[in-house]
C-alpha cells in the first residue's frame, strides 16, 4: 500500500521578501518591489496589504502610480440602477485608466485578472510571501 504525499504547494516553505518597515508604510501609501524579474505594487489601503501585478497588461503602465478611488457599478445587483462602489479600494492605471480591484486584482469590465501575491507583517515588517 502507497500513501499519498502532501501536494507540493503544502509542503514548500514560501520565499519571504520584504517591502518595508510597517512604520514607514502608512496607510494611503504604495510600494513597488522588484522580486527577480517580477514587478510587483503594493499597497497600504487603511491598514490592510494588498500585492499585485506592478504593471497594467494593456501597455504596461507602472500600477503602484495609480490613483486609488472608487468606481460606479451598475448590474442585476443594484437592481440596474447605478451605485458607488468599492471606495479607496479600484485602482486606476496611470497609462489610460483601466479599473482593477486592488483586493482581488480583477479589472473592473474586463475578463481580466492581475495576479495577487500574499503579504504579511512579521516582526514590524511588511513582507510578501512568493
Ligand atoms: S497601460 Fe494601463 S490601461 Fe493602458
Amino acid at each position: 500500500m502507497t500513501t499519498a504525499l502532501p501536494p507540493a504547494r503544502q509542503t514548500r516553505r514560501k520565499r519571504r521578501i520584504t517591502v518595508a518597515a510597517a512604520a514607514d508604510f502608512p496607510p494611503g501609501s504604495r510600494v513597488e518591489v522588484q522580486a527577480g524579474r517580477a514587478v510587483i505594487a503594493v499597497f497600504n489601503v487603511e491598514g490592510e496589504y494588498f500585492a499585485l501585478h506592478g504593471r497594467c497588461p494593456h501597455q504596461s503602465a507602472p500600477l503602484s502610480r495609480g490613483r486609488l478611488q472608487g468606481t460606479v457599478i451598475c448590474n442585476a445587483a443594484t437592481c440596474w440602477e447605478t451605485e458607488w462602489a468599492f471606495d479607496g479600494e479600484i485602482l486606476v492605471c496611470p497609462g489610460h485608466g483601466m479599473e482593477y480591484h486592488v483586493r482581488s486584482g480583477k479589472a473592473i469590465g474586463y475578463d481580466l485578472q492581475l495576479r495577487t501575491y500574499e503579504v504579511v507583517v512579521e516582526d514590524g515588517h511588511v513582507m510578501l510571501l512568493l
